[in-house]
């Protein structure tokens, strides 16, 4: 492996915390809460970690959601996926998480919040920084999505932004706009999965309908020069995810993604992982798929672990250092 892409620190915007849940682990949370899964063997889940498309994957997805029943086993996955993140350099990740499939089966929010901090608050005070990004289904429509609102905004202290994911088309921004309306008027930071597997119409109203400071995914926005500026003009982040969009049938193959266009016409680009338990893929994976198959230099991964500190939802103190570490690394490694 590129020495490189194994020592940079690196920084995870875009990752659903489920979605690093290995075949063993996932296993080991079903036989411990007497979950019957149609899998008994690490070979067989991961036999079944094939899609055509988001929506297949997203059935396979919730349905291995139902393994977490406690605080303990949120605990236990994120404190999993964080020993990872030692392992890759990882330095700050925003994880994502769906409540209201927890609340659907009777559980708390405190559950999900409290079971994934606590694994970040276990960590060293040197340690990795970042937190919890609680998603709205957008597939369960708007008055789903104010249910929850209403549950998170009593917990504004346990995550750092409000996030919108699952079944895209159909699902435009423009039908969240009044719950986007409020949490924006508490102060709290927002982002929205657009441009996935649904056109750059989704992008727009996920911008002009829901003012979220970031777009995880994105990439569909090249197909509308115009957005494409505007984009660029307010320098709004994209969480691009490679390995995802491939497994998904986004695009085809890795040397057909379309990264090198995104970052040739000066978009603000981070690379992330998405689910990275069912696509086979982490973030170094990523980094280095993207080297292989679409030419990415180490200077433009440089550049796009920046631009991934820069969009953080960390204290500008944390992002001063997570910079600083950055620039540190560049003079032994360039
Ligand atoms: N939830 C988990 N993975 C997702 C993805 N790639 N897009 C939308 N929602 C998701
Ligand atoms: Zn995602």
């Amino acid at each position: 492996m590129s020495d490189f892409i194994r020592k940079i620190p690196k920084v995870e915007l875009h990752m659903h915390v489920e979605g690093s849940i290995m075949p063993a682990r996932l296993l080991h949370l079903a036989e411990k809460n007497k979950v019957k899964l149609p899998y008994q063997t690490v070979e067989e889940v991961e036999q079944a970690y094939q899609f055509n498309n988001l929506s297949e994957f997203l059935d396979l997805f919730i349905k291995t959601t139902e393994v977490i029943q406690s605080a303990e086993d949120f605990h236990i996955v994120t404190e999993d996926y964080l020993k990872l993140c030692h392992t890759e350099n990882i330095i700050h990740t925003e994880v994502f998480c769906d409540i209201r499939t927890y609340l659907d089966r009777g559980h708390s929010a405190e559950m999900v919040l409290e079971g994934i901090n606590a694994a970040f608050d276990a960590e060293p005070e040197d340690g990795i920084s970042g937190g919890v990004i609680p998603c709205f289904v957008r597939h369960l429509g708007p008055e789903i999505a104010y249910q929850d609102w209403q549950i998170l905004k009593n917990h504004q202290d346990k995550y750092l932004a409000i996030g919108l994911a699952a079944a895209e088309r159909g699902y435009p921004a423009s039908l969240f706009k009044t719950v986007f309306q409020e949490i924006h008027q508490s102060g709290i930071n927002t982002v929205a999965h657009a441009g996935e597997e649904a056109g750059p119409e989704y992008i727009w109203s996920a911008l002009k309908d829901a003012h979220v400071s970031r777009i995880d995914h994105g990439v569909t926005c090249l197909e509308d020069d115009e957005l494409v500026e505007y984009l660029i003009k307010h320098n709004i982040p994209l969480t691009v995810c490679p390995q995802s969009n491939v497994k998904l049938n986004v695009c085809g193959h890795m040397s057909q993604h379309p990264l090198q266009e995104l970052l040739k016409r000066g978009l603000n680009v981070s690379i992330h992982s998405d689910d990275p338990a069912h696509f086979g893929a982490f973030l170094t994976e990523n980094l280095m798929l993207i080297q292989a198959h679409c030419g990415i230099t180490d200077a433009q991964i440089y550049a796009m672990t920046v631009n991934a500190a820069k969009a953080s939802f960390a204290s500008d103190g944390r992002k001063a250092e997570m910079l600083q570490q950055l620039a540190d690394f560049v003079p032994e490694n360039c």
